[in-house]
């Protein structure tokens, strides 16, 4: 329902370098910030998800596709109207795209009740398009009672808790039933307990709703919780896009395996490979994988074992099997649900997550072992 085709948004020269942006381009040229060639298709009903590391371009994306930034090229189309083209000259102002956004900074206000709050956007709409004081009414305290507010309805928005402003935030992006709806790192400004039970409100809301909303983190764990769909981007491009299985299953790249979960990378190369098995050479001995494309004998490869995939144990297996290797235990984290090791295997330091049963010794002489299957070959 909303097409984002090659979006470029550069910002000038001189802004960027007072921000102390300004980065250096291969071709000598100078080149600023923003979003540098993004593409993506967003279906009706969908909670897409940009997620990348601060800077990256996630807020400039979101503002352009709100209609805050001009974007310097592309096209943005929501449904069957173009809101922004480049080639065609069309950039609808924002105000007339229908499209709300919540920001990091939820800004309420404080000077109005909450009611207020979320009847504002309606009261402001131009005479035609305005419902009545009665539908108004209504429309709030359907809203409200969503987000679970309806009991504070006349009371100053200031008295709310953090993520009851949060929610007021969400339902006044909400009330107008907009077709989309962008979020802005809406979960930032709250502490971490608070965030967890946040992210489940905010599934069950878009859920319920229905509304299609593009979703912006830069926290792995968010992303994959909530989201139907993830782009990852890196300085200003998508570098994948899947839903969270694929992505975490099947990183394309070393910098996605690593954003999206952590993994151990080891680099090897290729020593054979049989049917859909492929062996790799590296610091800790053969490692095989299977269900990986094929690649050449003796191309450059990075081995990527995600910690939760990797056994550990202190006696060795009984049928020895493939990828074990023995090594010593040199660090352990208790983390209530979990344990995480770190085990030193030849020149390898290597992280492996277990379940918190799990009981080893420091210093114990530890066997750690994968299933091919688990095991992810990157190119080098
Ligand atoms: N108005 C602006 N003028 C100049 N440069 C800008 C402007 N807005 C953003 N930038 C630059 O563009 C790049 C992308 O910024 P953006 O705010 O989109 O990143 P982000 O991914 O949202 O980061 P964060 O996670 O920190 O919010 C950064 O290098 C940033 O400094
Ligand atoms: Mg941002």
């Amino acid at each position: 329902m909303l097409w984002v085709k090659d979006l470029v948004t550069h910002f000038p020269v001189d802004v960027a370098i007072e921000r102390g942006t300004q980065e250096s381009a291969q071709d000598g040229r100078s080149r600023t910030g923003g979003i540098d060639g993004v593409s993506f298709e967003v279906e009706q009903g969908e909670m897409f998800t940009l997620l990348g590391p601060s800077g990256c371009g996630k807020t400039t994306a979101l503002r352009s596709i709100a209609g805050l930034e001009r974007p310097n090229s592309g096209s943005v189309r929501l449904r069957d109207q173009v809101l922004f083209d480049s080639q065609l000259g069309i950039n609808i102002p924002v105000n007339r795209r229908g499209i709300s956004m919540v920001f990091q900074s939820y800004a309420i206000w404080p000077h109005m009740t909450v009611f207020k709050n979320v009847a504002f956007p309606l009261e402001v709409l131009p005479r035609k398009q305005r419902p009545s004081a009665a539908v108004i009414k209504d429309r709030v305290e359907q809203i409200l009672e969503t987000v679970g507010l309806l009991s504070y309805v006349s009371q100053s928005a200031t008295r709310l808790s953090g993520g009851q402003q949060q929610r007021l935030a969400l339902a006044r992006a909400l009330v107008t039933e907009p077709p989309v709806i962008l979020l802005d790192e809406p979960l930032s400004n709250l502490d971490a307990k608070l965030r967890e039970s946040m992210r489940l409100e905010l599934k069950r809301l878009q859920r319920e709703t229905g509304v299609t909303a593009i979703y912006v983190t830069h926290d792995q764990g968010e992303a994959l919780s909530l989201s139907s769909r993830i782009a990852i981007m890196s300085a200003g491009k998508i570098v994948q896009l899947g839903t969270p299985r694929e992505i975490y299953g099947s990183p394309s790249t070393q910098y996605v395996a690593d954003f999206l979960g952590g993994a151990n990378f080891l680099d090897g190369t290729v020593a054979g490979g049989l049917g859909d098995e492929v062996r790799v050479d590296t610091g800790i001995g053969v490692i095989h994988a299977s269900g990986q494309p094929s690649r050449e004998k003796g191309s450059r490869v990075v081995v990527c074992l995600r910690p939760e995939h990797i056994r550990i144990s202190t006696s060795i297996p009984a049928e020895r099997p493939v990828n074990c290797f023995n090594g010593k235990l040199v660090a352990t984290a208790f983390l209530g649900d979990r344990i995480d090791h770190v085990v030193r295997t030849g020149e390898c330091e290597l992280r492996v997550r277990s379940e918190a049963s799990v009981r080893i010794r420091r210093a114990d002489d530890v066997f750690v072992w994968a299933q091919p299957s688990d095991v992810i070959i990157l190119d080098r």
